[in-house]
């Protein structure tokens, strides 16, 4: 390489998982990780959990205001009709491997489903309105369908007379779930609808700065969000639960843990450095839910761990996260294990389809740059040299 004269321009500092660099500029969610805040729209989310629903929260963030009435009958009432799967949808998710984990079958159908509509010029309004309401109204179908499917039973009909959290127990189960139950999994869907820039919201909007339609922005979240350092810890929660069995098995357990440095799931988090807020309301779900369905001995494990966790890496910053006691409630609601990341996946494509929208109002392609650490002008050496 030829004597460089000038002195070398600074190397920009690489900052490893872009951590505390801004991806772009939005509305939509605001979280003070050292305060715990997080709030939609400027609404923070205990006031949202006590006195919204799901459905009223995902226009909040997708409309940036919440809705009137007329405006919130209406959308319920188009969510209810966009349940209505093509036929050819069910045919789909029966192809599928039913050995195969419901996230991936999730990504997969999300990709199909955008066959039937995909192509249109998504930058109208009727259109970008439309897909929004086919891809919300299809998410907990599509999850609920697979799981009736890979257990040989009937796929159940939504009830439009249900909204999304209480469709969803129906669909999964055939039995209509009780007031509580229907409104703790809403409020669960509450929490998890938006949350900055998490890294399958990221993934949303690069893809969506590349003008791809919804639904290929969605599925392509839904994969960044199987990964079990961001949406699969909640799965992972409850195996390392059940591996550490008995309250009393905790403080070892956690010994072995951090002198091996290995990572707890459900702890620890980029922005948060104290209790994230929403691992708070779960616990008090957790809590409302035994009084009417019976006390669950791995609750008692699972609130030793926070505190051995928190008296060893409390300093560092590392305190419980959304996925820690989300499992425990959704396992209290008869859920199967391999769901807890699709539900996951069915509150926050509210939020990535706001981020969607946000990112269409004033687009630029992601292209950022890298630091070349690899070799120059290389000579070709033929292959019986080598
Ligand atoms: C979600 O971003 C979001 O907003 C995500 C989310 C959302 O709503 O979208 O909130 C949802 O993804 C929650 C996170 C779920 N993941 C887990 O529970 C997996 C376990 N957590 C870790 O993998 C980790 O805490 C992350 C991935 C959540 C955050 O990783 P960072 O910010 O890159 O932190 P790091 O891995 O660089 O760790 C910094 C230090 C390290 O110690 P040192 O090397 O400095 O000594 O903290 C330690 C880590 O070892 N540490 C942990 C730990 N998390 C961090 N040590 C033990 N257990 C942990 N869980």
């Amino acid at each position: 390489m030829p004597e460089n004269t000038a002195p070398p321009a600074p190397k920009p500092d690489l900052v490893p998982g872009l951590a505390g660099i801004p991806a772009a500029e939005s509305a939509i969610s605001f979280i003070d990780g050292n305060q715990g805040l997080l709030a939609y729209r400027g609404h923070p989310i205990e006031s949202l959990s006590e006195k919204s629903n799901f459905e009223e929260t995902a226009w909040l963030l997708l409309y940036g205001k919440l809705p009137s009435r007329a405006e919130l009958d209406s959308f319920s009432a188009t969510l209810a009709e966009m349940r209505q799967l093509p036929e050819r949808m069910i045919e789909i998710l029966r192809a599928l491997p039913g050995s195969g984990h419901p996230m991936d079958a999730l990504q997969a159908s999300m990709a199909s489903f955008g066959m039937f509509s995909r192509h249109q010029n998504f930058r109208d309004t009727e259109y970008s309105d439309e897909a929004i309401m086919r891809i919300l109204g299809a998410m907990p179908v599509l999850v609920a369908a697979f799981d009736r499917i890979r257990g040989g039973k009937d796929v159940i009909e939504p009830d439009p007379s249900l909204g999304t959290a209480a469709n969803f127990l129906w669909m999964l189960t055939g039995h209509k779930p009780s007031e509580l139950e229907a409104r703790i999994l809403d409020v669960a869907l509450i929490l998890h609808a938006d949350h900055t820039m998490n890294a399958s919201t990221f993934a949303a909007r690069v893809v969506a700065s590349t003008e791809a339609d919804p639904y290929t922005v969605v599925s392509s979240a839904i994969g960044a969000l199987t990964g079990p350092l961001h949406g699969g810890a909640n799965e992972r929660v409850l195996e390392q639960l059940r591996e550490i069995g008995e309250a009393d098995s905790v403080e070892a357990w956690v010994d072995g843990q951090v002198t091996a440095k290995r990572k707890i799931m459900g702890f620890g988090h980029r922005v948060y450095k104290v209790k994230d807020p929403r691992a708070d309301i779960l616990q008090s779900l957790a809590n409302n839910l035994f009084e009417s369905h019976g006390h669950t001995p791995i609750y008692d494990t699972a609130v030793n761990l926070e505190d051995e966790v928190v008296k060893r890496l409390g300093d560092k910053g590392i305190h419980p996260n959304v996925d820690f006691y989300s499992g425990i409630v959704y396992s209290k609601l008869s859920i199967p294990i391999d769901l807890f990341t699709p539900i996951f996946a069915i509150a926050r494509t509210a939020g990535w389809l706001a981020h969607w929208r946000e990112q269409m109002a004033s687009n630029r392609i992601f292209r950022p740059t890298q630091i070349y650490s690899g070799e120059h002008e290389q000579r070709y050496v033929p292959i019986e040299s080598r």
